[in-house]
């Protein structure tokens, strides 16, 4: 069945980026840990889209989880990002190009439609260009077509978004972003966001802040919750709003990471972190 109504917005994104010939086996242990929304991208370069597909069939297979009850997302990425691996015809105009990659893409998870069709980034890092136009018109219609229930953009600026509202484009569903901390958690992103009711996920969130890791504040934080400090991280990630993502490859961590959700942080914690370097 096409999509016609949005997905509910999941509290958690299970990565699959650089995970070569382990993505299959470690999409359905995430799977098994609890994790029911996929991020993924249609970039041989750093993913492996079509073994996230296999681990989705195992999990289904294994009677672990339904389709229905996932959460897919990926994304479509412009040749700048991409290695001589393309999901479609280089040759071919932009436009063409995302419906060639969703094509592909909806072949690699073997379903008829995504939950999240995602913009890998902008083609250019100074605004949003006559080519991100074309292929977010483009996204908007994989989206009319019922191939996906929202639309999002990643790697984007303050900037870029402002000029994509000026476009007088539909805004996207979801930003998704690297997160620094020193620089008040993306505040300037979150905030044009949170304005605008856009779900904004934070990525690197854990690898981007060696120094909040380690600040004491959220080790006393994490001694008080009897827990660690990226588990603070991910919490405190979720009190201010953000849909966060990670990673990890190890079945202990994916756990903990679901586990943080029902971490007490008060709000005075919170506030504490989100101002604790930047
Ligand atoms: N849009 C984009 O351009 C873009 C770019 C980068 C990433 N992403 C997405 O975001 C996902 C996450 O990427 P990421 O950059 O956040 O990095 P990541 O791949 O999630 O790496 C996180 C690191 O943190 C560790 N970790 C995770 N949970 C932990 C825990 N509870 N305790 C201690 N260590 C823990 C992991 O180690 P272990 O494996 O040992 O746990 C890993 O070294 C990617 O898979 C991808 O889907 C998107």
């Amino acid at each position: 069945m096409p999509a016609r109504s949005p997905a509910p917005v999941p509290d958690f994104l299970y990565g699959t980026a650089w995970k070569e010939d382990r993505t299959a086996g470690l999409t359905e242990l995430a799977l098994r840990a609890g994790f029911r929304a996929i991020d993924t991208a249609n970039q041989r370069r750093h993913y492996v889209e079509a073994g996230v597909g296999q681990g989705l069939a195992a999990a289904y297979r294994a009677g672990l989880v339904t389709r229905a009850e996932l959460f897919l997302q990926t994304k479509f990425t412009y040749m700048g990002g991409q290695d001589h691996r393309l999901p479609y015809d280089p040759t071919a105009d932009l436009t063409t190009q995302v419906a060639q990659s969703m094509a592909s893409s909806l072949e690699h998870l073997a379903t008829d439609h995504l939950d999240s069709y995602v913009l890998h980034g902008p083609a250019s890092g100074r605004g949003w260009s006559d080519a991100d136009v074309e292929v977010w018109a483009a996204m908007l219609a994989e989206r009319d077509a019922g191939r996906t229930r929202v639309v999002g953009v990643s790697n984007v600026s303050l900037r870029h978004l402002e000029q994509l509202a000026g476009s007088g484009a539909e805004l996207p569903r979801f930003v998704q972003n690297r997160c620094f901390a020193r620089l008040g958690w993306d505040r300037e992103v979150r905030t044009f966001c949170r304005a605008r009711e856009i779900v904004y996920q934070g990525f690197s969130l854990l690898t981007a802040n060696p120094e909040v890791m380690r600040h004491p504040r959220v080790g006393a934080v994490a001694a008080r919750l009897g827990a660690t400090p990226a588990q603070v991280v991910f919490r405190f990630a979720r009190a201010v709003g953000m849909l966060p993502l990670t990673g990890t490859s190890d079945a202990g961590h994916m756990r903990q990471d679901l586990a943080s959700r029902d971490l007490a942080l008060t709000a005075e914690e919170a506030e504490a972190i989100e101002s604790l370097v930047g």
